[in-house]
């Protein structure tokens, strides 16, 4: 249904892509799962060395796992546990160059080296994370963040329903 032409010059344009891209797929879309779906799709579409990319909700004070891309991987994480965990608790990106440094880190797919997970929170209330793993140690950096950042700010109004 829809296809991109990716070639990206820098990580700024790439997440520029990406968050176009994700407006696109999402706009005019209420529906958080089917908007969740498609935003982990474009994710792995367009950000190369991933091993997972996808979501966790919040659901009754736990991290529940919602759409993704990758292999199976753990269903409930508590607040404060592992890299996702910490971000929820802290409401703060998580930048992990080396997750197995990170204390609690959870091993969903042992090839994971690095990580970075963002908090999902709209109008105070955390709604989830946005979680991506890469087998390449330091993979994530500042770049990453304020791409993935600025596409969760983007997205979160319509991760509501
Ligand atoms: N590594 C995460 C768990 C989720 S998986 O990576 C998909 C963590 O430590 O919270």
């Amino acid at each position: 249904m829809f296809s991109f032409d990716i070639t990206h010059s820098s990580k700024p344009a790439l997440y520029a892509d990406l968050l176009a891209a994700a407006d696109a797929v999402t706009s005019g879309e209420h529906d958080a799962i089917a908007n969740m779906a498609n935003v982990a799709a474009l994710i792995w579409e367009f950000v190369p060395d991933l091993n997972w990319a996808g979501f966790y909700r919040m659901v009754d004070e736990e991290l529940v796992l919602g759409p993704f891309q990758g292999k199976a991987a753990c269903i409930r994480i508590p607040l404060g546990r592992g890299v996702c965990g910490a971000a929820a608790q802290s409401r703060a990106t998580q930048l992990v160059t080396d997750v197995h440094a990170f204390p609690g880190h959870i091993a969903c797919d042992a090839a994971s080296a690095s990580e970075i997970v963002i908090p999902l929170i709209h109008a105070g209330q955390l709604l989830g994370v946005l979680d991506l793993d890469s087998p390449k140690p330091a993979r994530f950096d500042a770049e990453d963040q304020a791409g993935l950042e600025a596409l969760c700010a983007h997205i979160t109004p319509r991760l509501l329903g």
